[in-house]
């Protein structure tokens, strides 16, 4: 489903919030963004420029399950599966993204917006960048662009990632394209890092039909269901990148990074400019929920995994619950170990029981304080790779980022504190005991509840 399809289908469903007042992209739209964080916005009024801009689509897990026709609980199960078959895409000899085609480019037309005055300048947020890696072929990935001419971006590319791996195996400039306005199943993808050689347009693929158009001025190919396309090359050149204010809600450093030179713009008539507001729920979301299926199959093959969460208040991005299906006294401390390989950038996790519900707080801090014991259950690793993102690790200029990982076990504890195996009658004993249910309605009918 494209971007527009979806809108139309948010606004039938009651989620989305039309704003018809003029509003500015410098500094005024973020704030109103910020405002309605967790909801999809259409802003139809953007001051000085033609463009309609949206924002929040991904801002929750509803919105997903909405675009993607499943149930919310089906998500991850839905990524894992596309994760693991990924299938080609159709190419198509003309697309809504190529409608107009300007080659004299000037991104002072685009609505891109300024977040906060500090910033290093207007940035581009929900824009992925297509690159051709000389040994694993296309690659897809969010970048963001600051702009700093007319035709240039100065584009944060971190380093390991696929675009930094393609950049690093070529002298020259490498040609790339940015789609702008793309749907959820392709913003969903470009977040993922499959294995090498793996292409993110066949993931998107396969949660949704995303057919692709050759590109005009360069050798690449695009979604051809994109609002814009801009064509063009990643230079050697490099300037200073930021301020910006980064998934932590905290100010990233400036650092030299690449320049993007435009050649060429293609759109749709009357392009609909996607806006993602950095640090809140959808960056939030879209960086933290493609790495689910990834820990869910790591964890799956030391154990019975049944549902994994990456948590909101760990930024999306460093903290975990694990669910499974305990069948043996150690696959606690197993999951904990796999789920660190599923996602790298992992810091805390916890791993639960079936009976725990994942998706809510107390329920996993019941389980901490019912069922774990510190000295038993809790793994600690020492000077471990680790996320750039986490202003408490340790960060040396041109050395892997370092930190402390914290798992622990909150599942049921199979052994007795004097080393005897507990029976399954005693196992039962951790659980919750439930009162029955009753037809509340019919005691608290006409009035006999009022005194
Ligand atoms: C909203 C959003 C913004 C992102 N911004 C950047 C960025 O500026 N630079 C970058 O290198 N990665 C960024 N990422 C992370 C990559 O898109 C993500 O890690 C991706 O999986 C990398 O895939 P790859 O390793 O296959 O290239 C961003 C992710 C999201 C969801």
């Amino acid at each position: 489903m494209s971007l527009r399809s979806f809108i139309a289908k948010a606004q039938d469903a009651g989620y989305l919030v039309t704003i018809a007042r003029e509003v500015d992209p410098y500094l005024e739209m973020a704030r109103v963004i910020n405002a309605l964080d967790g909801q999809p916005v259409l802003f139809t009024k953007v001051k000085g420029l033609s463009y309609k801009v949206v924002s929040g689509i991904c801002s929750a897990r509803e919105y997903f399950a909405l675009d993607l026709d499943i149930d919310q609980s089906q998500l991850l199960f839905a990524l894992a599966q596309a994760l693991e078959n990924p299938v080609a895409p159709q190419m198509v000899a003309s697309a809504p993204c190529q409608e107009l085609v300007e080659e004299e480019v000037d991104l002072n037309s685009l609505p891109i917006l300024t977040h906060l005055p500090d910033d290093g300048g207007p940035y581009v947020t929900a824009g992925v960048a297509i690159v051709k890696d000389p040994d694993y072929g296309r690659n897809m990935c969010f970048h963001r662009l600051m702009r700093i001419g007319p035709r240039q971006f100065a584009a944060r590319v971190v380093e390991g990632r696929g675009t930094d791996t393609a950049l690093k195996k070529t002298s020259g400039e490498s040609e790339v394209t940015i789609c702008l306005g793309n749907s959820i199943p392709v913003l969903l993808a470009a977040a993922m890092s499959p294995p090498k050689g793996v292409d993110e347009l066949s993931i998107a693929n396969a949660l949704r039909p995303t057919p692709l158009v050759k590109c005009r001025t360069v050798d690449l190919e695009v979604p051809a269901e994109s609002e814009l396309v801009l064509e063009g090359r990643i230079t050697r050149r490099t300037v200073a990148e930021g301020p910006f204010i980064d998934l932590t809600e905290t100010w990233d450093i400036v650092r030299q990074q690449p320049v993007i030179e435009i050649d060429c713009l293609t759109h749709r008539h009357h392009p609909l400019y996607h806006a993602l507001l950095p640090g809140r729920l959808e960056h939030k979301l879209l960086m933290g929920m493609p790495r689910e299926p990834t820990i869910y199959a790591a964890v799956n093959q030391v154990c019975r995994c049944k549902n994994v969460l990456i948590t909101p208040g760990g930024m999306s991005w460093l903290h975990a619950v694990v669910q499974i299906v305990k069948q043996a006294p150690d696959d606690g401390r197993k999951a904990i170990a796999a789920a660190f390989r599923g996602h790298t950038s992992l810091k805390h996790v916890v791993v639960v029981d079936e009976d725990v519900d994942l998706f809510n707080p107390a329920e996993v801090e019941w389980a901490i304080a019912t069922r774990s014991q510190a000295d038993r259950d809790l793994i600690l690793l020492e000077d471990q790779p680790s996320s750039s993102l986490d202003p408490s690790a340790i960060s040396i200029p041109g050395q892997k980022t370092r930190t402390s990982k914290m798992g622990l076990d909150a599942t049921i504890p199979w052994y007795k504190s004097t080393g005897e195996l507990r029976t399954r009658e005693e196992r039962e004993g951790f659980k919750k005991v439930e009162y029955g249910e009753v037809d509340i309605a019919v005691y608290c009918a006409s009035g006999e509840n009022r005194q």
